[in-house]
């Protein structure tokens, strides 16, 4: 048994916020936010009203549940991965799940940040193996920009993020023995759980939040990006060959390398240290920033849309991010 891809989807708010715009709020520049990351601008949803992690998925997945021919009904499941949950619980997949109009498929949320559409796509995979389920909508959703300090204190992370979401559809398939998720590579790595984290509210604090906690910003995400890049830089590459090495196959083999888009520069040393051509790495950060579970399955969805790759392509998923986590997917289209 396969897992394949049926459909693809993505959605972003209207709202385009581009570097200048953000300059008005914090001492920033255009120059240097696209010199340090590649970002040009990002998609923010509307400042007023409410708008949720799962109303970005819920336009996601209409589009990959049409272009799947499924109807919603016709899931077994819902995986929704976020850091951004529109509540601190019950998840994103209840909510999606009642927006797409069900009453009792089953659903469950994965909170591993820029890695959730990697680890969301082995969780699917090993369901769908396991016969626990056959048709599963997948989802990457994030609204960052409730939660950002758009302040100077704040700008190496608020520059970086951008809200988005994107959905693929996944059908298990046993006439597909040479197509679907071939090799899967994941890791975590907890003791740099705090590099790149939300603290509050917190479990471990009582109360959760308070005014001094919110006065010193804890509320908002922290990240020590010298280092995480420095990470990403090493593991990647580390990533990329262990899973061919699983799967049996070589650089040469795959058609179009899809990392999470964190930062260009950081694609950018992948490339050089895999030794390829840049247009064999996709890359869309600098339109919509770093969309963190829904960067890859948007990639996706825009490299199928340009028709970057087809029918027997081979592909690699990647990345690395808060956890940390990383990991690795090889995939390959039907023929
Ligand atoms: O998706 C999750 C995983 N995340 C990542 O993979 C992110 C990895 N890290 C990065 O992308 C980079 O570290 C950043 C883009 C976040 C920062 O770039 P950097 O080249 O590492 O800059 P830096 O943090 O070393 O800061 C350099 C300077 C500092 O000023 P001083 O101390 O040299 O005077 C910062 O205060 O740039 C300053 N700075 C800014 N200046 C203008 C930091 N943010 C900004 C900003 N605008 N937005």
């Amino acid at each position: 048994m396969q897992t394949v891809i049926k459909g693809t989807g993505r959605f972003v708010p209207p709202r385009k916020l581009t570097n200048h715009d953000l300059a008005r709020w914090m001492e920033t520049s255009d120059q240097w936010i696209r010199q340090r990351t590649g970002i040009e601008q990002r998609y923010w949803i509307a400042a007023e009203g409410r708008t949720g992690s799962s109303d970005l998925g819920l336009e996601a997945s209409r589009p990959a549940l049409e272009k799947a021919g499924w109807k919603a009904e016709d899931l077994d499941l819902i995986i929704f991965a976020t850091l951004s949950p529109d509540y601190f619980f019950p998840g994103s997949g209840c909510l999606l799940q009642a927006k797409l109009g069900l009453k009792s498929t089953p659903a469950l949320d994965i909170r591993q940040q820029c890695t959730g559409f990697l680890y969301g796509l082995a969780t699917a995979d090993a369901y769908i193996r396991s016969g626990l389920a056959r048709r599963i909508l997948l989802v990457g959703a994030e609204v960052h920009s409730t939660g950002l300090d758009v302040s100077t204190r704040g700008r190496d992370v608020a520059v970086i993020f951008g809200d988005g979401a994107a959905a693929v559809c996944l059908e298990g398939d046993d006439t597909s023995e040479q197509a679907g998720v071939m090799a899967v590579s994941l890791h975590a790595d907890g003791s740099m759980a705090e590099s790149l984290m939300t603290e509050a509210p917190a479990s471990c604090c009582n109360p959760r939040i308070d005014e001094e906690m919110l006065r010193q910003g804890r509320h908002y995400p922290y990240m020590d990006g010298r280092n995480i890049f420095k990470m990403a830089v090493r593991l990647l590459p580390e990533v990329a060959k262990e899973v061919l090495d699983k799967a049996g196959l070589g650089v040469r083999d795959v058609d179009l390398f899809i990392p999470h888009q964190a930062n260009l520069r950081i694609n950018q040393a992948f490339a050089k240290a895999m030794d390829l051509p840049p247009d064999r790495v996709f890359n869309n950060i600098q339109r919509y920033g770093n969309t963190t579970a829904a960067s890859i399955p948007l990639a996706l969805d825009e490299a199928l849309e340009r028709e970057m790759i087809g029918p027997g392509a081979t592909v690699m998923f990647l990345g690395l991010g808060s956890g940390l986590t990383w990991g690795a997917v090889l995939y390959r289209f039907q023929p």
